[in-house]
């Protein structure tokens, strides 16, 4: 047929028909149920809703998409470590992530590394480490709940004057529950009262037994303060990532977690993202959860301009159309069209109470129809 009503087009769609009237209203077009679209204006509302077209992309390839696609083992190379620090209020994390900047970051800028995007990549020996700035338990969980762990290790830090408080334990059971593994940084040994000990006997009753009391926990004893200890748990950081092989196919199109986004004003959706798989190229499309668009430009952690990203490579990035949230997965398309129906579609997955409360409000269809 030459025309489509908005009725028919709805039907196709399985959609109300007053989502597509009301869309057309915002365009500044009136319409009813029986108002005939051209193939065109058709295709507009479908792209915009997902759907038809050549290419239909069902629901369920979203959970397809959102579980770790596995690359072939010969496409694998190695890939730095995603670490994490947690542990609890107060007991040094910051303290500890500063100074593992200043041990480790040779090209330092005067007064200090800027951090702009929440994570950070540091050298140590020629081998990278990038270093989450501790995630909220929030974010932490729902990139857990994706499937798409971020990180691989988990530096608890746990003050060596305090020892086990009620956020060690929180922490201890989020990495336990994500799968990855623990390194315990047994801070601000330093002070009078710091009992290292204390804090490995402690740690036994959560089965984190150190490795010089049998067990398979590496606690390395350290002072942020001071910068005691710091290389050596950056080298058990590096020898317990060379034990977990960890890898990637950097030779694909990119695919990561959004670590956090927000609206700048005059750049628009600004992305923090973690690479874990493939390369991320200025010029490509993506998507990430219900936005899309093409990288327009990369930033790393240090405001150097990057032309790409590769994997466990945290960078900042502009060109999507809206902000995501944080613990959305991103991914790199071969199309913008693809890019933009599997934002749409993810929209109408994760959406679909917000269609529902607009239709509600609209009420177009008792306007139109009757
Ligand atoms: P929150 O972000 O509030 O959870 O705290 P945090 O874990 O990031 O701790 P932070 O690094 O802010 O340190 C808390 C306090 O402990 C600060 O006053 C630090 O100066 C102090 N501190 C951190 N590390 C050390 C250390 O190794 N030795 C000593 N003596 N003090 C330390
Ligand atoms: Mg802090």
């Amino acid at each position: 047929p030459e025309k489509v009503s908005i009725k028919e087009l709805a039907e196709k769609m399985k959609m109300q028909p007053s989502v597509i009237i009301k869309k057309l209203f915002m365009a500044g077009q009136v319409s009813t149920v029986n108002t005939e679209l051209t193939y065109e204006e058709a295709e507009n509302i479908a792209i915009d809703y997902d759907i038809i077209c050549e290419k239909e992309i069902p629901v369920d390839v979203i959970e397809e998409l959102l579980k770790e696609d596995e690359d072939a083992p010969e496409t694998l190379k190695k890939r730095p470590p995603v670490v994490c620090v947690m542990g609890h209020v107060d007991h040094g994390k910051t303290s500890l992530l500063d100074a593992i900047r200043k041990t480790s970051v040779t090209d330092r800028e005067a007064g200090g590394i800027t951090q702009r995007i929440g994570a950070y990549m540091v050298s140590v020996n020629d081998q990278k480490i990038t270093f989450l700035d501790t995630p909220g338990h929030e974010a932490f969980t729902a990139m857990r709940m994706r499937g798409a762990n971020s990180t691989d290790i988990a530096v608890l830090v746990v003050a060596a004057d305090d020892g086990v408080m009620p956020q060690t334990i929180e922490a201890i059971n989020h990495a336990k529950a994500a799968e990855v593994e623990i390194i315990v940084a047994v801070n601000k040994i330093d002070k009078p009262n710091a009992n290292i000990d204390r804090v490995k006997q402690e740690m036994t009753e959560y089965g984190l037994i150190s490795t010089d009391w049998g067990g398979t926990t590496e606690f390395v004893p350290v002072s942020a303060k001071s910068g005691e200890g710091i290389e050596d748990l950056l080298e058990t950081i590096i020898l317990t990532a060379d034990i977990l092989e960890l890898k990637a196919n950097p030779d694909r199109e990119a695919r990561g977690l959004v670590l956090e986004a927000r609206l700048d004003k005059g750049r628009g959706p600004v992305a923090n993202v973690l690479v874990q798989k493939g390369t991320l190229h200025v010029g490509d499309f993506i998507s990430a959860g219900a936005s899309s668009g093409k990288v327009r430009a990369m930033v790393d952690d240090k405001g150097n301009k990057l032309k790409e990203a590769r994997p466990s490579q945290p960078v900042e990035i502009l060109g999507l159309s809206d902000v995501p949230n944080a613990g959305e997965v991103f991914l790199g398309h071969e199309t913008d069209k693809q890019a933009k129906q599997y934002a749409n579609t993810y929209l109408q997955q994760h959406k679909k109470d917000l269609i529902e409360e607009t239709k509600a409000k609209m009420s177009l269809d008792d306007l139109y129809s009757k």
